[in-house]
């Protein structure tokens, strides 16, 4: 069942600088391997901060000052199909845990899996995926990662949908009512080998509504809540500038999409359950 791939590729991502930061990356090879999450050797791996990679086929990677890369997942449930999220960070952890298993459960991933994204709208660190999380119920939860004596804990909503939901978010993605040249099906260019990455690797750390103004718009907000995901009054506390020139997403034509309002409630809940993917 999880279709998380293993992905080897060189990435740029994130602010881990100060802010932790908005997923990126660029010019990835993918490579899918859909038989799961490999026991990652995080549970025993003590890691020292060293940012070493447990599994000693990948290069060691630097801890930056903020390991955690998302410090929100949003995920969805509705009772059929699978929703999973990355936990990002730079580093094995010792263990990982969610405080109420009813909204979310965490397993470990394994060092390699590098995790490739868009362009990003804030700064350029590698993350990988070091955990995932797989949602059991509607709710707020709170996973937490040790490393040694540290600990970072992520923030985790999931939110309630139907299948029915879903569903109609696939057909408007793949199969659109009255296809036309805003109507296209996002499957034309999503779907390619080398489309871009909007499955939850992308997008989990961002809410429904910025993942709507990305879809219908092609635009990131100006600056962005990292700890929730959302956009913010810029200026304000914890509010940070995403650069102007990442704001945009780069498509010619525009990545201006329309959907009926039903189907613009569906689309990011779909996206939301896709598998994991690299590139
Ligand atoms: C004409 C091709 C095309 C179509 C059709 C298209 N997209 Fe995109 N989309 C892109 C490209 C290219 C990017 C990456 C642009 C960039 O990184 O600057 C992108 C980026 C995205 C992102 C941002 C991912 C991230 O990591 O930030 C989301 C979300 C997205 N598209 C959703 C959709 C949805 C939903 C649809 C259908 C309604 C759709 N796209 C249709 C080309 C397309």
């Amino acid at each position: 069942m999880s279709n998380i791939l293993t992905g080897r590729c060189m990435f740029s991502l994130f602010a881990s600088i100060a802010l932790s930061g908005l997923l990126t990356a660029s010019g990835c090879s993918s490579s899918s391997a859909g038989a799961g999450a490999g026991p990652d050797a995080g549970g025993s791996g003590g890691g020292s901060g060293s940012g070493s990679g447990g599994t000693g086929t990948c290069p060691p990677l630097p801890v930056p000052a903020m390991p955690i890369h998302a410090p929100i997942i949003h995920l969805g449930y509705d009772g059929t199909n699978q929703f999973i999220g990355p936990i990002l960070g730079n580093f094995t952890p010792d263990s990982l845990s969610v405080d109420n298993n009813s909204i979310a459960t965490a397993e470990p991933f394994g060092d390699c899996n590098l995790l490739p994204t868009n362009p990003s709208p804030v700064t350029d660190v590698v993350p990988k995926v070091i955990g995932l999380l797989h949602s059991k119920g509607a709710g707020k939860a709170i996973a937490t990662v040790k490393l040694g004596s540290q600990s970072f804990d992520v923030n985790i909503v999931v939110e309630k949908f139907t299948p029915e939901v879903i569903a109609l978010g696939k057909k408007r993605y793949t199969n659109p009512d009255q296809p036309s040249a805003t109507r296209k099906p996002c499957a034309d260019c999503h779907s390619k080998a080398d489309g871009p990455d909007h499955s939850p690797a992308a997008i989990a750390y961002l809410d429904d509504a910025i993942v709507r103004s990305i879809a219908t718009k092609g635009t990131f907000p100006d600056c962005i809540d990292e700890s929730l995901g959302t956009a913010c009054t810029c200026g304000q506390p914890l509010c940070t500038p995403i650069p102007a020139d990442r704001r945009v997403l780069n498509v010619p034509g525009g990545h201006t999409w329309e959907f009926t309002p039903a189907e613009l409630d569906a689309i990011v809940p779909y996206l939301r359950s896709l598998p994991l993917r690299t590139r």
